[in-house]
């Protein structure tokens, strides 16, 4: 949550910032601020998208080859034009800019004010650059040291970076629980919240890690120290992403593109870990640790919003194919329990970003009672991947839509591929069914063209129930998780209110609320429970329910029964998720677009949830 990104070199910074800022947007999108250094600090800031903030621009003087932006979520203070970053210090010497919460931020507050500070806005970040200057002022001291010493004060997490007006050849930036990346240019450095704004100009990268703090001179080496003023060997490591992932690349939204790189995507997180004419499959990360996983207690998953329904799927894959025990857990609820945990435990996280707050502190949690800890990321060198013991990448490639689509049937992949993995070794699986299901993984991106090419069709469902209210979404076994995958997919970006229900669970409330109006979406591919299904479909309709059923192809007694059907191919039950979560994902696309909803960033929500 807010994208904060900063240039010093020899080009213009203020171009550099507002287009990194557009590609930070996924983070945060409610205002948007950029400062720039030049004899002083000019700094514009605006309520709204970063297209305001350019607009605010247009008759400024933003002349300067230093300068820092930023593109908020609110946490502390409404969105508005004072609470936007960055934040001027008292005197107007310094300005920062900050994604995180400083928990402790009142009583410095209280203790600033009593020293004569005053306030502007109601953020937090405001008290942290006060008490930087404070700091500063009192001891006579570098940018460097007053970031360090107020860093030992604050309780929280922050991403921070800092201009001085006194020192225009200096950036001090630093991290802890938000992550900051440095980028390594000719003559010129970035500091960004993620790789996509500095990409385009170089791909040497540094990671900050947590409570380090960067300071970044002019036409100098950069150095980085640890909070106890120790000075650390940075790893600089070289990206493999290229500009154009991050790009629309033709279609209207990223959502659009993201849904349509399916085949691709998933095709990417198998590639190197099966073989179905040799008949294995092979997960790098859980090689090291197959003993740990084979007598494993329990396997439990900790994750948030869809990688969390991801995981919900993983324990029907798990305990049936591997005959392993699973737990699935909210990141935000385990970290708060007092969880029983032991050494003969593997926590899973699964996580797109690899940042987010709560999975980040459950695994925090999981380490310290000593569980093997096991990450499936998207975001390569995120804080998850770099904290687990061990793990693998989902391989989705950059996902900027708000909506996550390719990371969730990239992690089921790779989920898939895990329980097969262990299913064989444990000898849980018989030979034949796991050679099929092998070959099944291997026909995915086929099966998906095949489902891409209904667009049209459900784009006509669409404009059908694109002004209800509410709707149901149903599915029994592994296809419970996607309905809820589907009914979340609404939410968020049609602001449809949507539930999603284990299908026979109807009958014990949602029942109710069927009527003429309600649209419900069913997803009825599972051949083990097909008759319950026929009977919760005739359910609904007697109580005149408009039902829109996710079919396998050819199956023309549910069609005869549904008021539209979207068939999809066949697929084995464990992987059919991969396959019905596809629909229901343009279903949203299209309803959203027609309620002209912002599909890429719809309100109030961030990609990247950096904050509990
Ligand atoms: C936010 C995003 C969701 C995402 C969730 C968990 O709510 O909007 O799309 O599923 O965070 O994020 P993670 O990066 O941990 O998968």
């Amino acid at each position: 949550m807010c994208g904060i990104v900063a240039y010093i070199g020899d080009k213009q910074a203020f171009p550099i910032i507002l287009e990194g800022l557009k590609r930070l947007e996924y983070r945060g999108y409610d205002s948007a601020g950029i400062s720039i250094l030049n004899d002083d600090i000019t700094t514009v800031k605006k309520k709204g998208k970063v297209s305001e903030l350019e607009k605010a621009t247009k008759n400024v003087d933003m002349n300067g080859t230093i300068g820092i932006g930023h593109t908020r979520w609110a946490t502390h203070g409404k969105p508005d034009d004072i609470n936007a970053h960055p934040h001027v210090s008292n005197s107007g010497r310094l300005t920062l800019i900050h994604n995180g919460i400083i928990e402790n931020y009142a009583s410095i507050k209280t203790a600033l004010i009593e020293l004569g500070h005053n306030f502007k806005s109601e953020t937090d970040t405001e008290v942290l650059v006060n008490l930087i200057e404070e700091l500063q002022n009192q001891k006579n001291i570098s940018l460097e040291d007053a970031v360090r010493e107020a860093l030992t004060r604050v309780v929280g997490a922050y991403a921070i970076v800092v201009i001085d007006k006194n020192d225009p050849n200096v950036l001090v930036g630093a991290r802890k629980s938000s992550p900051l990346v440095i980028g390594i240019g000719d003559n010129e450095y970035f500091l960004a919240s993620d790789a996509s704004p500095i990409i385009k100009f170089t791909n040497k990268v540094v990671y900050l890690q947590d409570e380090e703090i960067v300071t970044v001179r002019r036409n100098a080496d950069f150095e980085v120290r640890n909070i106890k003023n120790q000075i650390q060997t940075p790893q600089i490591k070289e990206l493999d992403l290229k500009i154009e992932e991050l790009e629309k690349g033709g279609f209207d939204h990223f959502m659009l593109k993201e849904i349509f790189q399916q085949p691709v995507t998933i095709f990417e997180s198998m590639r190197g870990r099966i073989n179905a004419e040799e008949g294995w499959v092979s997960v790098g990360g859980m090689q090291d640790h197959m003993k740990k996983f084979e007598n494993a207690n329990r396997l439990i998953f900790v994750a948030c919003g869809t990688s969390w329904h991801s995981a919900l799927i993983a324990e029907y894959l798990f305990e049936d194919l591997a005959r392993v025990p699973v737990e699935v857990e909210y990141a935000s609820e385990f970290r708060y329990r007092n969880p029983i945990i032991s050494e003969n435990d593997v926590v899973i996280a699964l996580s797109q970003s690899g940042e987010t707050a709560d999975t980040l502190a459950a695994l925090s949690l999981a380490k310290k009672k000593g569980a093997l800890t096991y990450g499936i990321v998207n975001v390569i060198g995120s804080s998850i991947a770099r904290m687990t013991d061990c793990g693998s990448y989902i391989h989705a490639g950059p996902e900027i839509g708000v909506a996550s689509t390719k990371a969730f049937t990239s992690q089921l992949v790779i989920l898939s591929l895990m329980a097969l993995n262990l299913g064989h070794r444990k000898g849980t699986i018989n030979e034949g069914d796991f050679r099929k299901l092998i070959f099944a993984l291997e026909s995915l991106p086929s099966k998906v063209e095949r489902i891409l090419k209904l667009n049209e069709k459900i784009k006509y469902i669409s404009a059908e129930i694109k002004n209800s209210q509410h709707a149901l979404y149903l599915g029994r076994g592994y296809n419970f998780p996607a309905a809820l995958e589907g009914a979340l997919k609404l939410k968020e970006i049609s602001y449809i209110h949507a539930e999603g229900y284990p299908a026979a669970e109807m009958k014990h409330g949602p029942i109710a609320l069927i009527d003429e109006h309600m649209p419900v979406i069913v997803i009825a591919t599972n051949e083990s429970a097909r008759e319950k299904i026929e009977s919760n479909i005739q359910e609904v309709k007697a109580r005149k329910g408009i039902v829109i059923a996710v079919i396998l192809e050819g199956d023309e007694k549910i069609k005869e029964m549904a008021d539209y059907s979207i068939e999809i191919p066949e697929v084995a039950e464990p992987l059919s998720p991969l396959l019905s979560a596809i629909p229901l994902q343009l279903l949203s696309y299209h309803i959203a677009v027609m309620r002209d909803c912002d599909v890429d960033q719809p309100r109030n929500l961030a990609k990247s949830v950096t904050v509990e």
